[in-house]
């Protein structure tokens, strides 16, 4: 492809260092894609005649078809998935295939090919979190009214529901879907036309094939259009992003699961045993998106750093920027789709996360509210009062709600028997309904409006 200039051909050492054909065969329908869209163009423009358009068009399918039956072949010497392309369509169609190449240079070739690529990947992303967050909003309206413990610092803080919990995973990855969507807008420009660096003596209509291909325009800046790759980057970040959400997410079941806790029992379809204790049950999957957490934001680390000192334009540096890409986005496919199976099938011990709310005094500060309120006593003096009686009933190995009103005057004598009506758990979350607070008609109204934004109902 370019032995012209060459008195010796190349070492093994660098057709290996230079093949990227083992990993960007992953191009090859965008491949066969843009160069379809790009032969159209220059039949149309008479820059090829209609029958080397013809002849070049059926080669490209023909090609098509054999890498969708027998994949795509791995030649180092052809380097990457545009010359193997080429090479199979010069055997299959003789030399019209070299006129396929006019006005065009790999390098917006393969910035054309990746930004469909990643294009692709970002719809499928957006699919798999509409179905995550349709789960998540499924079991929160059946858990609106189901009582747990709040935690801050992984301590008892105040009763919440389990509904109220699971909603907030869903903003986050409303705000992941809105990221994505973002990244998506933002790249939906075609580079194809931009040539090697500085565009084409050639008439070209990048009009065209930028609609044939569905971009909303063509890129404006041949330099920036063959050397960008934020399109990539993007989508890693918002990627690095939604995974750190997915791994929290799947930290809460990893604690949850265990047996001191005991609120959930995961799917037996996303578990695993030991092969030594018989009892156990792991939270493998969980695990797993928590630890690919690490790997996505290595991949958009390593993407980062391959562009930072990159000069204008095209260095064969950005050869390695569809790996992490790759890697990433089948990870991410995996996280979502476990995170998605184990929001909907787990069964949630809602007896044992009341339990652990009653014990954990997490009315502690309804009864402080409740002495400032009803016995008009200063906060402070008021958070000490309770104080007391969260040791008193520690003590005593019960709930707040089941210290005798005796015992509770002993510690406060302005208390009185209508304090207990605050104390209960369902008192507490039932008061709390400020606008998108834990009282159940306000989760209820939330899962509501998600619902309906989801098209759900
Ligand atoms: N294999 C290259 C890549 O993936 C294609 C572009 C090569 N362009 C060049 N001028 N060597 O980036």
């Amino acid at each position: 492809m370019w032995g012209g200039r060459f008195a010796q051909g190349p070492s093994a050492i660098m057709r290996e260092i230079n093949a990227s054909i083992p990993f960007d065969k992953a191009l090859w329908r965008h491949d066969i894609e843009a160069s379809k869209a790009h032969v159209a163009m220059l039949g149309a423009q008479g820059i090829v005649t209609a029958e080397d358009m013809a002849t070049i068009t059926e080669g490209l399918d023909k090609v098509a078809a054999e890498y969708a039956r027998e994949g795509v072949p791995e030649d180092w010497d052809l380097e990457d998935i545009h010359m193997t392309t080429e090479s199979r369509l010069a055997e299959l169609i003789g030399p019209a295939a070299g006129r396929l190449h006019t006005a065009r240079s790999r390098n917006d070739q393969v910035a054309t090919d990746f930004r469909l690529w990643v294009r692709d990947a970002l719809d499928q992303i957006d699919a798999g979190l509409l179905a995550l967050q349709q789960a998540l909003v499924m079991r929160a309206g059946e858990h609106a009214a189901s009582i747990m413990p709040g935690f801050t610092h992984l301590q008892t803080a105040q009763p919440v529901t389990l509904g109220h919990h699971l909603m907030a995973y869903y903003e986050m990855i409303a705000r992941d879907r809105s990221r994505f969507a973002d990244a998506r807008a933002r790249m939906n420009e075609s580079p194809l036309g931009s040539a090697a660096l500085a565009g084409t003596g050639f008439a070209i209509d990048r009009e065209a094939t930028a609609q044939a291909l569905g971009f909303d325009r063509p890129t404006r800046n041949s330099l920036d259009a063959v050397s960008d790759r934020d399109f990539a980057l993007d989508y890693l970040m918002a990627a690095s992003q939604c995974a750190l959400h997915l791994s929290r997410l799947a930290e809460e079941f990893i604690i949850w699961a265990s047996q001191p806790f005991g609120f959930v029992r995961m799917p037996d379809t996303l578990s695993t045993g030991s092969s030594i204790m018989p009892q156990k049950k792991n939270p493998d999957a969980a695990e797993l998106v928590r630890g690919h957490a690490g790997r996505v934001i290595g991949c958009a680390t390593a993407l980062m750093v391959t562009m930072k000192g990159l000069p204008l334009a095209y260095s064969k540096d950005m050869q390695d920027d569809k790996p992490p890409v790759f890697e990433a986005h089948g990870l991410m496919a995996l996280n979502i789709a476990a995170m998605t199976g184990m929001v909907a099938d787990s069964d949630f011990k809602t007896g044992r996360m009341r339990q652990a709310a009653e014990l954990g005094y997490a009315t502690a500060t309804d009864l402080a509210d409740w002495l400032v309120r009803e016995a008009d006593i200063p906060f402070r003096e008021a958070h000490h009062i309770t104080g007391a009686a969260v040791k008193r009933a520690e003590a005593d190995g019960v709930a707040l709600d089941q210290l005798p009103l005796d015992v509770l005057k002993a510690i406060d004598q302005r208390i009185d028997e209508r304090v207990y009506k605050a104390l209960s758990v369902d008192a507490s979350v039932a008061s709390r309904s400020s606008y998108g607070g834990t009282a159940p008609e306000q989760v209820k109204a939330q899962v509501q409006a998600a619902r309906k934004a989801l098209g759900m109902d």
